[in-house]
């Protein structure tokens, strides 16, 4: 039996709706909505929904730019707000987005508490698992204490009962986790194969465009990224965000990789606990909580992760090596960069390293890629090598480079606002791009050198 499908399409610029509205809200018109009756679904609805998704439409119209009428981007926050700051305010409707990250990490548990606040707030939300069943859904709502009115669950991989439900219920948001195990039956290839997981983006992004559904697609990526995973899809939607963490460490970012309607350099923090992902408003504090002052070998850094500064310690252990070749394991920053500034401290300033292991931790299992840190990795070494602690107050930014010469580093006051606002009393920077002493309370202290900044740094109080 063919099913209707209706959508409502404004006669002047083609923008369609699945309600009625007065005023076209891309061209500002009025009244210009019509009612358009598209038969669809039945049989193998794959192909034939298309047509109501898409070709059925009456053909777009190119318009001069200065014609187009600029639709109000009325965001729809999702109330996680660390959600919401990554996204750039809310979800925009229409928008397709992809959440991708390993297998494990908490990607279900996210979408599932965005979706209870949306659900009630916001309107109706359809969370489709083809993972997992409602059982085992409601299970976890439960235990992380969810009001989820407005929150509808399917258990499904076909995409034409996916989109079915869809057409019933008519959400404002429509999440499908995964993208990997929904397949579209006229498609001739395995679920999760690039192929399917093409196709079913591509279809569920037409739905997006055409029945202003936002739809949040969660993908599965390895660690190698090789399977047919999020990153074939990340060029065909709005958003792409990633979830990122250490399997040891509750802490989770959730990172925006590329964004349509806003910047890409928001990183939202979380911790992994037992009623979900709790927002941490403020991680610097939480990434320092455990740090022992007086302690030789630990030096905190400022990070930037995106636009966010970051307060993290650096841990480094010097030992006598018992092996021919002395070992250097870092954790947390990248290990050739670990090598290099070892090399810099034995050539530049003598320190014996030739027959010492060293060790480099971040605490907090955060990854580094900056080399803004290697100032902080450097203090650690040196100070665990002559049991000599860094003083607790001094937070310490800076990029070395091979002759030892310490480098400027980019967003330096965003840095240096939140090492104040912190309670750091000193901060030791690089003097090249240096333009004040002092930060509101901080005093900012400036080196040419890996040596001088060690002067500085050492010779100081504890
Ligand atoms: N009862 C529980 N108490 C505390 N934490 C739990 C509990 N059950 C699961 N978790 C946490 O939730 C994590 C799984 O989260 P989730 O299912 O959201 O991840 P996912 O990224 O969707 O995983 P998958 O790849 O399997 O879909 C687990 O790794 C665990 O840390
Ligand atoms: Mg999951």
């Amino acid at each position: 039996m063919a099913k209707v499908r209706t959508v409502f399409v404004c006669a002047d610029c083609g923008t369609s709706q699945p309600k009625w509205v007065g005023q076209c809200p891309s061209c500002k018109a009025w009244n210009t909505f019509t009612r358009l009756t598209v038969a669809g679904g039945g049989g193998a609805a794959g192909t034939e929904r298309g047509s109501w998704l898409g070709a059925a439409l009456p053909p777009a119209r190119a318009q001069l730019l200065a014609d187009v009428g600029m639709a109000d981007v009325v965001r729809i926050p999702l109330g996680v707000g660390e959600f919401d700051r990554v996204l750039g305010g809310g979800v925009v409707p229409g928008s397709l987005i992809l959440l991708g990250g390993e297998p494990g990490i908490g990607k279900s548990t996210l979408v599932l508490q965005a979706a209870a606040r949306l659900g009630r707030e916001a309107g109706p939300v359809l969370y489709v698992s083809g993972e997992e069943s409602t059982q085992q859904i409601k299970l976890r709502a439960e235990r992380m204490a969810l009001e989820a009115d407005g929150l509808y669950l399917l258990a499904e991989t076909n995409l034409t009962a996916i989109m079915a439900e869809v057409e019933r219920i008519q959400p404002r948001v429509l999440i499908v986790d995964s993208i990997q195990t929904s397949f579209a039956e006229d498609v001739e290839s395995a679920a999760g194969s690039v192929t399917q997981v093409r196709e079913c983006a591509a279809r569920l992004m037409r739905l997006a465009k055409t029945a202003y559904v936002s739809v949040v697609l969660v993908g599965h990526v390895t660690k190698s990224g090789e399977i047919a995973g999020p990153r074939i899809l990340e060029h065909m939607v709005d958003v792409v965000l990633y979830l990122e963490g250490d399997r040891f460490h509750s802490y989770r970012l959730l990172r925006s990789v590329k964004n349509r309607f806003g910047s890409t350099n928001e990183v939202g923090v979380f911790d992994m606990r037992g009623q979900g992902l709790v927002e941490i408003p403020n991680p610097s504090e939480v990434f320092l909580a455990e740090r022992l002052t007086g302690v030789a070998g630990s030096c905190v850094n400022v990070t930037m992760e995106g636009s966010r500064p970051l307060l993290v310690e650096i841990q480094a252990l010097v030992t006598e090596s018992n092996a021919q070749i002395p070992r250097r394991s870092a954790n947390g920053v990248d290990p050739n960069r670990l090598l290099l500034l070892t090399a810099v401290l034995g050539k530049r300033l003598g320190l014996p390293l030739a027959n010492r292991d060293v060790f480099v931790n971040v605490v907090g299992g955060l990854k580094i890629s900056e080399p803004a840190a290697d100032l902080a990795v450097a203090l650690a070494v040196v100070s665990s090598s002559q049991n000599a602690p860094v003083p607790s107050d001094l937070a310490v930014i800076g990029e070395i480079g091979l002759s030892g010469e310490l480098r400027s580093v980019a967003q330096l006051e965003r840095r240096l606002a939140e090492a104040e606002g912190l309670g750091f009393r000193r901060a030791l920077v690089p003097q090249m791009g240096l333009k004040a002493q002092a930060y509101g309370e901080l005093k900012v202290l400036g080196a040419r050198t890996v040596g001088q900044a060690l002067d500085l740094a050492l010779a100081g109080e504890s």
